[in-house]
């Protein structure tokens, strides 16, 4: 809480989110060859739904709600959203953990300065690889870092064959919207039908998340 404060003051200081989002030099450029390589980890294995999942009335298992949260922010929209779909829900992990020094976005040489900074950056996630062979449509979330979506997601991204899937973005931030980020994943997903992404703050409720997907249509295919 008290870093997004100081991360929002810092906006308002500086005129505004726009110069926010310019802090990487080339945060923006990232390699166009998805490779697309199906799950290269072979000891795939699904981790358990929470209870809260299972129990829910209503079923979509053909969705999957997939996030990497380094605040818990993105996370809490994550959960509501997968939780009145009835969708399974994956947390992208990173191998390793982001701390408060990685996440500071007011250090040039912080972690995520520098991993935002390099277009070659994949880090590492935990565990086995998810497999997404039973879903066909895939909500993939996270937070805004200088405009981009933190480079975990192109690790997450460039895991996967993506043909014949539909992907849905969707981020939380101070302020920032999500269209840069998604001009920079999308060539990483290639073959997938990407819908119009949409940034959420952390208080959505269910009912605003469920509206948007029934907008989206995903539902029931
Ligand atoms: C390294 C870093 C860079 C950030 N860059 C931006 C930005 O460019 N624009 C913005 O609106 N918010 C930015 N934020 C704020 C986060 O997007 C926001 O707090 C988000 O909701 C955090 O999500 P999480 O808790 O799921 O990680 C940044 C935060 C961090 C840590």
């Amino acid at each position: 809480m008290k870093k997004t404060m100081a991360f929002l003051l810092s906006c308002v200081l500086m005129g505004g989110m726009a110069a926010c989002q310019a802090a990487p030099e080339n945060g923006a450029s990232m390699p166009q060859d998805s490779a697309a390589a199906s799950q290269k980890d072979e000891s795939s294995q699904p981790l358990p739904a929470s209870q809260e999942e299972q129990d829910t009335p209503e079923s979509a298992h053909h969705i999957l709600v997939a996030y990497f949260s380094a605040t818990h922010t993105t996370e809490q929209v994550a959960k509501r959203l997968a939780q009145g779909m009835g969708a399974d829900l994956y947390e992208i992990v990173p191998e390793e953990p982001y701390t408060e020094e990685d996440l500071d976005y007011s250090d040039t040489g912080s972690r995520t300065s520098i991993e935002q900074n390099d277009p070659q950056a994949r880090p590492a996630i935990a565990g086995e690889v998810w497999p997404l062979d039973s879903y066909d449509v895939v909500f993939v979330g996270y937070p805004i870092w200088w405009g981009e979506a933190p480079k975990i997601l192109a690790t997450f991204l460039e895991r996967y064959e993506w043909t014949g899937k539909t992907v849905i973005p969707f981020c939380t931030s101070g302020s920032s919207g999500i269209a840069g980020s998604v001009e920079t994943l999308q060539p990483l997903a290639e073959g997938a039908t990407w819908l119009e992404g949409r940034r959420w703050e952390k208080n959505a409720t269910g009912e605003e998340l469920l509206a948007w997907v029934e907008e989206l249509g995903v539902l029931n295919g």
